[in-house]
């Protein structure tokens, strides 16, 4: 268990429990805020579009571990693999936002 595990594994749970699927774009929230709501994001991005394939704890399953695939790949490489797929992975260039894409996508590029 390494620490960023730990953290999605609490993002998911606080995700889950606080407030559903509303939106925050009404609501002008304090810089913390706006932070946790971003990480809160990626952790539904994940959940939504890629733990079927590589897994609740990015452990993987149909597709690879993710845990460490910031030693691999670094974020325009991530980017890539999501936008285009391949080798048995969905492309995602037209279901997800660029600005989530990219987070994401940093989001894994640091897990190492
Ligand atoms: C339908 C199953 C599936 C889904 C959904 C899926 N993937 Fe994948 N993913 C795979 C497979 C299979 C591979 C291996 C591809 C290969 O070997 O070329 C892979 C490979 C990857 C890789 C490269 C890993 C490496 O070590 O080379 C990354 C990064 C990745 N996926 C991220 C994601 C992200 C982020 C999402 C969500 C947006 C996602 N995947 C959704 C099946 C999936």
């Amino acid at each position: 268990m390494n620490i960023s595990k730990l953290i999605v594994v609490g993002i998911v749970a606080l995700s889950l429990s606080a407030c559903g699927n509303k939106h925050n774009d009404t609501t002008a929230p304090s810089p913390s805020a706006a932070v946790k709501a971003d990480s809160a994001n990626i952790a539904t991005l994940y959940q939504n579009y890629c733990m079927s394939c590589h897994g609740t704890q990015l452990q993987g399953g149909q597709g690879p571990n993710l845990q460490k695939v910031g030693e691999r790949l670094d974020e325009a490489a991530i980017i890539k693999q999501i936008q285009k797929g391949g080798g048995g992975m969905p492309p995602f260039q037209v279901a997800m936002k660029d600005e989530e894409l990219k987070a994401l996508a940093s989001w894994l590029a640091q897990l190492k």
